[in-house]
């Protein structure tokens, strides 16, 4: 595995990969890698990769003043040795002066699908996401990009970015890697203390009682987000701080239940905070 730090670097090993005609996928991530990020890996190859580019930036501009940025954990070593493991081609590590030099300035505004949730409480999060992403994706030039519906209203920002900014890649997004209780796998899982990891579950039990509602026929929103949030306040030691059902395209309450629902939410365990979300596809 090829390792560079810097943009010219990163697109000559990539010209070469293409000029020898062969597909070049990308899995942009912000490092301290675990199974659900190396399970894009496997997705990009089951979907014809040839070259396979990881980047790890934890990227300043999407986390908010009082977030997580400073202690965001890192393990370069260790996330080297697992992509060697999985046979990734180009490892693309680049500092935060070369991915945000002296002067630069110009952003992407991401659209109305970044403004609820997430976007609500994270504001300035998916604007940060977007400009990342898109100058990533302007370095690496990829065929094929994959991200995970971990994190869907991200998935929904790209996807949305990609049509309108007319940007010649094709995305794929992959399901969610659990922990064998169901807890989504997430590099922040390692802030939990043995106590709270024992209560984290509990997100995704939740989504799960949701998604038997709606497939018990229920299309009452509020109903099945209160039967959601009862789930949660049984397990004392975990704060909400939203479960909703939305419509997996726009992220609003969903006017019908024809395209299916997505059951999302986040909470505080401790001080971690814990996202995951369900989609019920079909459920007319
Ligand atoms: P990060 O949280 O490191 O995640 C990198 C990619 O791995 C994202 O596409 C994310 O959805 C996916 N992922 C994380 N946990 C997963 C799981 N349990 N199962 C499947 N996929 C999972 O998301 C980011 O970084 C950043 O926002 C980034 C896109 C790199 C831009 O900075």
């Amino acid at each position: 595995m090829q390792t560079t730090t810097t943009i010219s670097a990163a697109r000559e090993a990539i010209a070469r990969a293409r000029d020898s005609g062969r597909t070049i996928a990308f899995i942009p991530t912000m490092g301290f890698l675990h199974e659900g990020h190396l399970s894009l890996i496997d997705a990009a190859r089951d979907n014809g990769a040839e070259f396979i580019v990881v980047s790890i930036f934890v990227n300043p501009k999407q986390f908010g003043p009082n977030e997580d940025f400073a202690r965001y954990p890192r393990d370069e070593e260790r996330d080297r040795e697992l992509l060697a493991g999985k046979d990734v081609d180009l490892l693309f590590l680049p500092s935060t002066g070369i991915m945000y030099p002296p002067g630069s300035q110009t952003t992407v505004s991401a659209g109305a699908v970044a403004r609820p949730l997430e976007g609500e409480r994270r504001p300035g999060h998916f604007e940060g996401v977007a400009t990342v992403v898109l100058k990533l994706f302007n370095i690496v030039q990829p065929d094929l990009a994959v991200f995970g519906r971990k994190d869907a209203q991200q998935c929904a920002v790209i996807d949305r970015m990609v049509r309108d900014l007319d940007v010649p890649v094709r995305l794929l997004f992959a399901e969610t890697a659990r922990e064998h209780d169901g807890l989504a796998r997430s590099s922040r899982n390692s802030y939990l203390s043995p106590d709270e990891r024992k209560l984290a579950p509990a997100l995704h039990r939740a989504l799960r009682a949701g998604e038997q509602a709606v497939i018990r026929g229920i299309r009452d929103v509020s109903a099945i987000e209160t039967l959601m949030r009862r789930m949660i306040e049984e397990t004392p030691g975990i704060e909400i701080d939203y479960l909703a059902a939305v419509d997996p395209e726009t992220f609003l309450p969903p006017a019908d239940f024809r395209s299916g629902v997505l059951l999302v939410g986040a909470v505080r365990v401790g001080r971690t905070r814990l996202i995951d979300n369900v989609r019920v596809v079909n459920s007319s």
